[in-house]
């Protein structure tokens, strides 16, 4: 197998159940990941889940979309439209988060087509987001480190800075700033030329890259009120953030802002298959159907009905156990108990997020906010020390300008308890100890 580290065996994991997963040698680790960064919301092993893969497995598990529709699918995209923010009724299946972003590009580029404005068709984006590791994705993606190998591959698109208080671009402090970070939008639209841009794409919070970094309140207000002057379509990346992450169905909503395309996966079939999800407005689709016109897209595997009647599972257990509500609740006693560990800690320059998906951002300098050089490889040697103690956290790097920088990122499943997240503040207590011990300040 080619493993994506091919200097070390990775351990074998063969079972999980609840939050815990166990590897050969019987060793439980605590997900705190919740799989691969937000990726099981309801836990590992739910019967209802397995029930209703084995009931669809055994009607049928595969469909040629080109010619057929398939009940799951249809269902699935109806109840999406129920949860999705007014206006987002009509859902494009895909297979994952990167193939997500490439069709809602392809899709807000296609849309100024239909519209008659053949010129738009740069898709502005953020320093330091990520959108997945597809070239389409890491074309519009703004992690230098994911994407400096590829650069020649990968069409460039205009960049402004991250909604990043912890490392404001602009040096001043939220709230004694005009949220310049979101003003800058307009400046490059104008730059770029109105006539030539289509779209500007943007994760809620920012997740593998940055660590949870949250935007002031008024950001996405601004951000969209440009995206309308300029008659740009806004897509929110909801991969990490979708499906009750942040304590709302959908991130957009804490802020009363409705994107135009929302792009989910992960959560949506809870890590039991693979399944994505791009939602759009439903003025965007009726603009193709007035035209007679159809998207150019598909993939071998969308919409399967095997990975959507897994997604109506998720949903269910999701709604009928009120875990959207419970992920909220257990977000802000997480994070209260991880800032208890800030001031004990040396290393660790900020905590932030919002529902279950907290970033721990570590420094060499809290006062100078100095990264670690990136050698030291920081971000990793907190993650092995957790998982050497039972927890499993996702390391960033590039975390402060795309090359150095280091944060864990905490996105464990909603139906961890209180006494579980207990148990994983006192484990990352005892690993940053421990690194601290070996890397000093
Ligand atoms: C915000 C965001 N978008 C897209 C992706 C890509 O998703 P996938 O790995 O399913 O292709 C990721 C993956 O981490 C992500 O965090």
């Amino acid at each position: 197998m080619f493993y994506r580290d091919l200097f070390k065996e990775p351990n074998r994991i063969i079972k999980g159940e609840g939050v815990y997963i166990y590897d050969q040698s019987g060793k439980r680790y605590l997900d705190a990941t919740g799989g691969s960064n937000a990726s099981i919301p309801i836990g590992h092993g739910v019967k209802q889940v397995i029930d209703a893969m084995l009931e669809q497995a055994q009607k049928i598990s595969f469909i040629p979309m080109h010619l057929f529709s398939n009940e799951p699918a249809e269902r699935l995209a109806d109840e999406i439209a129920k949860i999705a923010p007014a206006g987002l009724t009509t859902t494009w299946f895909v297979n994952s988060g990167s193939e997500a972003a490439d069709n809602a590009v392809k899709l807000a580029r296609q849309f100024q087509l239909e519209k008659g404005t053949p010129g738009k068709f740069k898709v502005i984006t953020r320093w330091q987001s990520f959108f997945g590791n597809t070239l389409g994705a890491l074309a519009v993606g703004g992690h230098t480190f994911r994407r400096s190998k590829y650069m020649p591959l990968l069409k460039d698109m205009p960049h402004i800075p991250p909604a990043y208080c912890y490392r404001c671009w602009f040096n001043k402090n939220y709230p004694d700033c005009d949220i310049d970070c979101a003003l800058f939008l307009e400046r490059v639209v104008k730059q770029e030329g109105t006539e030539c841009v289509a779209a500007f794409i943007a994760e809620p919070i920012v997740g593998a890259t940055t660590g949870a970094t949250t935007p002031p309140k008024e950001y996405y207000t601004i951000i969209r009120e440009i995206c309308d002057r300029y008659d740009l379509t806004f897509i929110a990346d909801e991969v990490q953030t979708g499906i009750g992450r942040t304590g709302k169905w959908f991130c957009m909503e804490h802020w009363n802002v409705s994107p135009d395309i929302i792009t989910t996966a992960k959560g949506l079939s809870g890590g039991y298959t693979p399944l994505g999800a791009v939602i759009v407005r439903e003025s965007i689709v009726e603009r193709f159907r007035k035209n007679k016109s159809n998207f150019v897209g598909g993939h071998t595997f969308s919409a399967n009905p095997v990975s959507c009647a897994v997604a109506l599972a998720v949903l269910k257990y999701i709604s009928s156990n009120n875990l959207v509500e419970r992920c909220r609740e257990s977000g802000e006693y997480l994070l209260k108990l991880l800032k208890e560990l800030q001031d004990e800690h040396t290393i660790i320059g900020d905590i932030r997020g919002l529902g279950l998906m907290i970033g721990l951002e570590f420094v060499k300098d809290k006062k100078t906010k100095q990264p670690y050089p990136p050698e030291v490889r920081l971000a990793n040697a907190v993650t092995e020390e957790a998982a050497s103690r039972g927890a499993i956290v996702y390391p960033g790097v590039g975390t402060a300008d795309g090359i150095s920088g280091d944060h864990i990122l905490l996105t464990p499943p909603y139906i961890i308890t209180r006494e579980q997240m207990n148990e994983l503040s006192s484990i990352l207590d005892d690993s940053i100890s421990a690194v601290e011990k070996k890397y000093p300040t």
